[in-house]
């Protein structure tokens, strides 16, 4: 089975750059994405290819390549579906706001709503696969909603996880450590359609790093790889607290045990708490999963890495409270960085939201400087959070575009995002700019300590 047209249903940070890389590596094969979001979709198409509405290091380059050749960007979601050979469902699956599992379970409306689509739609037979990161088993609901509502296609559901990182997405797509396809493939249709996929992978990725699994191997892999790397972070958070109480300094000590080579140096990084679209998101889902099967140790057991990054971001925000004399009332704070972290400007979940939302609950005055975030993201975020009016965010809340106007005449700046320029700034103009005593709070461990106590700031970092 040779695939030709390639249809993704939503044009976000997995589904544009995922579709980008597939339409460039394989050019014979037309890539259509869609979205029902008109403003992305002309975004994605704007003539000038650096407005594309995603930042990733790399990826405007790979979409000028592609586009208009054989990536093409449409709002006709049906027409896209109708000539696909292969339907990659790419929409984002939030954590439920209502009703049953509030709070903890995957959001599956749009998923559903896109099978419903795809099954009215449909005149001959297609492979649906399932990109969005999804609970164990939603591609038997899936199949369901195909099989009974529409006009008699066969189907088969692959779920094709992505493990892309953000800031790094086009080089994770171009050299992945591994691409999983879980299929039907105890039968010779499900086993055709999963070569399929292979297929179109073996263009630029070694056959021998496609794994291929059962369906339900595959989604769970997903929140298993999730769950294991968001536990990481949160391993690190809780000794970044023993350090400040012992005089350790957590970068040694992540050091020091990352060279085990039966642990490694990779994510290991103290933080101000881990955020983005997926780790919290995921561990709650495989929370929720696993309570509803009564395992109640097993969903206790990874609940409490979410509760140790809440309980980072906190004390980070508590930290400013505590050390500008119990007091933030009426002072000035400057946020350097407001994406979830660097080379993104996605800010999804960011660590950044929640501090600002513990300051401005204690009355504080707060400028954002966020070298990829847009002043209107900012307010959408806080906004979202529904703790004041849109108004009060406003009024209280500035965003600049020059980070030494953020710090100009604050009492304190905090570092939320670890955007590799800060280190670079001329930290002496900003010291001079300041109210003194001028608090620095690293809450994410890349400033020189050293160098910034010399300049005379009052010095405070995650972890030591
Ligand atoms: C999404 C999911 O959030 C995540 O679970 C999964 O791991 C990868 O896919 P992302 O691409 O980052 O992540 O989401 P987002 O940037 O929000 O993009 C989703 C797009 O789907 C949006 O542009 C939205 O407009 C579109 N969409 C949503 C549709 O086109 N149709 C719908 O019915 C719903
Ligand atoms: C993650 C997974 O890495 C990816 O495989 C999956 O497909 C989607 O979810 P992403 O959310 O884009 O990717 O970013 P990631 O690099 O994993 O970082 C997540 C958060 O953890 C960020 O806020 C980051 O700053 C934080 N982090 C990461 C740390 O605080 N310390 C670390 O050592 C690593």
């Amino acid at each position: 089975m040779k695939i030709k047209n390639i249809c993704c249903i939503g044009a976000g940070y997995v589904g544009g750059p995922t579709m980008a890389v597939i339409a460039q590596k394989c050019p014979e094969i037309n890539v259509t994405v869609v979205d029902i979001n008109e403003n992305r979709i002309a975004a994605w198409n704007d003539e000038d290819v650096e407005n594309i509405p995603i930042y990733e290091p790399g990826l405007s380059a790979v979409v000028k390549e592609a586009r208009g050749r054989n990536l093409f960007f449409s709002t006709d979601v049906e027409a896209a579906i109708d000539s696909a050979d292969m339907i990659f469902i790419s929409v984002n699956t939030p954590t439920k706001t209502y009703g049953i599992g509030k709070g903890m379970a995957a959001d599956l409306k749009f998923i559903e709503l896109c099978a419903r689509q795809i099954a009215r739609v449909s005149k001959n037979d297609k492979i649906v696969v399932e990109k969005s990161t999804l609970p164990v088993r939603t591609a038997e609901a899936l199949k369901n909603i195909l099989d009974n509502t529409g006009n008699g296609v066969n189907y088969q559901i692959l779920s094709n996880p992505e493990f892309l990182a953000e800031g790094t997405a086009v080089d994770d797509l171009m050299n992945p450590d591994r691409v999983l396809i879980g299929g039907d493939i105890n039968t010779e249709v499900g086993n055709e359609a999963v070569q399929a996929l292979v297929d179109i992978y073996a263009h630029w990725i070694p056959r021998e790093k496609i794994l291929t699994t059962n369906v339900w191997s595959s989604e769970l892999s997903k929140l298993t790889a999730n769950a294991f790397l968001a536990q990481r972070v949160s391993s690190i958070n809780a000794m970044s607290e023993l350090c400040e109480k012992t005089g350790a300094d957590v970068n040694e000590v992540a050091k020091a045990v990352g060279m085990d080579s039966r642990i490694g140096q990779k994510f290991l990084k103290s933080s101000v708490g881990f955020g983005g679209s997926c780790f919290q998101k995921d561990i709650l889902n495989l929370v929720y999963i696993a309570k509803s099967f009564g395992l109640n140790e097993v969903a206790d057991y990874w609940h409490q890495v979410i509760i140790m990054n809440d309980h980072q971001k906190k004390r980070f925000a508590s930290n400013i409270v505590k050390t500008l004399f119990n007091t933030v009332s009426g002072k000035k704070i400057a946020f350097l960085g407001w994406a979830f972290k660097k080379d993104t400007n996605d800010t999804r979940e960011s660590s950044a939201i929640y501090v600002a939302d513990y300051l401005l609950n204690e009355q504080a005055e707060i400028v954002v400087y966020d070298p990829k975030v847009k002043r209107e993201q900012v307010y959408a975020d806080l906004d979202y959070l529904n703790s004041r009016s849109e108004d009060e965010n406003r009024q209280r809340v500035r965003v600049v575009n020059d980070p030494y106007e953020a710090c100009k005449g604050s009492h304190a700046v905090a570092v939320l995002t670890e955007w590799d320029e800060f280190e670079n700034y001329d930290w002496q103009k900003i010291y001079d700019d300041m109210l003194k005593p001028a608090f620095l709070f690293d809450g994410r461990k890349l400033l020189e300590r050293k160098k910034k106590e010399e300049i005379g700031f009052e010095f405070y970092a995650i972890g030591s």
